[in-house]
């Protein structure tokens, strides 16, 4: 009996980590595909510039930030964007496993463009005219920011990244330039205007998110059909926004006028968001503008340069001109494995799939931790998304992670706040961070070993546990010193060791 419960328990975990690990690919996969899709040309950077600006150090050691996701989506609780595509079933599959093409080219033959009925069920796959409806009814009456920037400071963050403007197309300030903002849709209210200022009220750096891509601006000119689909099947046609098969081409004239109207159009609203506002500390742009590299229009788009006079101190994203001031990673699986030369960030989000406010589970704070830890054991920003709902406020739930995360940090923060990773020359067998003459050294609820090892460059003071104190008496033997944890109370979450050495070398 004990036996087959130990087997089938075997089992069981044996599915759940394959399970967990095909997730972990498909996300991989699905970003990959997303990431062509937009032009995110930071893959193939040569380098990042890192500025040197005086106000922009701040990113160095920024640690921990909050990252809103909040569009005309959140109406239909509905991730951004991307729902408005056709295809996404097939096409976030890996190229070299492709959904056997019979039952692509009957789903092709069809029509049927949404591939996929599965999504249909948790309202998911529309039209993009229909995705564009929402602007109707986007009226989100208890929008406070205030309430987030609150508790993106308790939870111990440093900066918060809102997305001005989505793929989707729509501002959320009243542009100036376009006829898809809040200035049509809203009587001109402006979001953007109470976040900065809430994020100011905290002390927290100010991180505005415009994607190049406009899906709505350009939306005569492009598919609706998800890039790894068009990539693989050559027979697709380009699908309009209500996902026909388009009836009409453009002429190379058509498109060069539209390319050059892309770029003013670019340029006035980043102009927009870099002056209207006072200080920006970051602009986190995503994806490239709809206009081909190397075209003649590029010039009249937004510069590097411009950027610069505008806001001389500002962080700049890789993600729009395939350099920037940092690396970014995205997704779960791109969490870095080694300690990061330049400056980097890994986003990803509280729920468990999508970027804006769905039904999806969200991650527990456990896991938040875990990432947050190994992120700044590697010199790494952590950007964690949370998407708020149509009212514009975090749900219940959220807000619930966020309250234990705080709770977590008010007594562990230290060890996380304006912390590094080690020197070169220390090591540790745990995941640990360093701050002058500390280290804290972190244990993984599921990290039950008995004693940790180490190696420092100077002596050690004194190991306490950071929560409570209390001390742990240590041994050392050829340099690496042990210190056991079998007197240490643990508790349900990370347990931090706060090593103390009698000097900061
Ligand atoms: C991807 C997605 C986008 C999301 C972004 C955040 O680029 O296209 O939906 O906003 O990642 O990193």
């Amino acid at each position: 009996m004990h036996r087959k419960i130990v087997f089938f328990s075997f089992l069981l975990s044996f599915f759940v980590v394959n399970a967990q690990k095909n997730d972990s690919k498909k996300d991989e996969d699905r970003v990959k595909m997303e990431h062509a899709q937009i032009g995110i040309m930071e893959d193939a950077a040569s380098g990042y510039k890192q500025s040197t600006h005086p106000s922009a150090q701040w990113f160095a050691g920024a640690g921990f930030g909050m990252f809103i996701h909040w569009s005309i989506s959140s109406i239909r609780e509905i991730d951004l964007s991307w729902p408005m595509m056709a295809g996404t079933q097939i096409g976030w599959r890996p190229s070299n496993n492709k959904m056997d093409s019979a039952e692509v080219r009957k789903i092709i033959q069809s029509g049927d463009y949404f591939m996929g009925h599965a999504c249909k069920k948790d309202n998911s796959c529309l039209t993009p005219n229909e995705y564009w409806e929402q602007s109707k009814y986007f009226q989100p009456t208890k929008y406070n920011p205030e309430e987030w920037a609150r508790a993106a400071k308790a939870a111990g963050m440093t900066y918060m990244v809102f997305t001005a403007r989505h793929h989707d197309g729509f501002a959320m300030w009243p542009s100036k330039y376009g006829d898809f903002s809040t200035k049509n849709y809203m009587s001109g209210k402006d979001l953007v205007k109470p976040y900065v200022e809430a994020c100011r009220k905290y002390g927290l750096k100010v991180g505005l998110y415009y994607s190049g891509p406009d899906w709505h601006f350009n939306r005569e000119f492009q598919s609706f059909m998800y890039y790894g689909v068009s990539r693989d099947y050559k027979n697709v046609p380009s699908l309009d926004a209500n996902l026909q098969a388009r009836k009409t081409v453009k002429t190379d004239a058509e498109k060069q006028a539209h390319y050059y109207r892309v770029a003013e159009y670019i340029k006035g609203q980043v102009e927009e968001l870099l002056t209207n506002y006072g200080k920006i500390d970051m602009i986190w742009f995503d994806g490239g503008p709809d206009i081909p590299r190397g075209n003649i229009a590029w010039d009249k788009c937004i510069s590097m340069k411009r950027i610069h006079e505008l806001q001389p101190g500002i962080v700049v994203s890789p993600r729009f001109f395939g350099y920037g001031d940092y690396k970014t990673y995205e997704g779960d699986a791109k969490l870095p494995t080694d300690i990061q030369k330049q400056w980097a960030e890994l986003c990803v989000t509280i729920a468990k799939s999508g970027w804006g406010y769905t039904k999806h589970p969200l991650k527990t704070v456990e896991t938040v931790l875990k990432q947050l830890i190994l992120c700044r054991s590697r010199n790494t920003n952590y950007l964690l998304n949370f998407g708020p709902t149509k009212e514009g406020i975090f749900s219940e739930k959220m807000n619930q992670k966020l309250d234990s995360i705080a709770a977590w940090m008010k007594i562990n923060g230290q060890s996380l706040v304006n912390c590094r990773a080690l020197n070169p020359d220390e090591t540790v067998s745990v995941p640990a961070t360093s701050k002058n003459n500390h280290r804290y050294l972190f244990l993984f609820s599921d990290n039950k070993v008995s004693e940790i090892q180490m190696k420092t460059t100077s002596e050690i003071k004194q190991v306490t546990m950071l929560a409570n104190k209390k001390k742990i008496i240590i041994t050392s033997k050829a340099g690496i010193t042990t210190i056991p944890l079998t007197t240490v109370q643990r508790t349900a979450l990370v347990d931090v060791i706060d090593v103390e050495l009698k000097s900061s070398k």
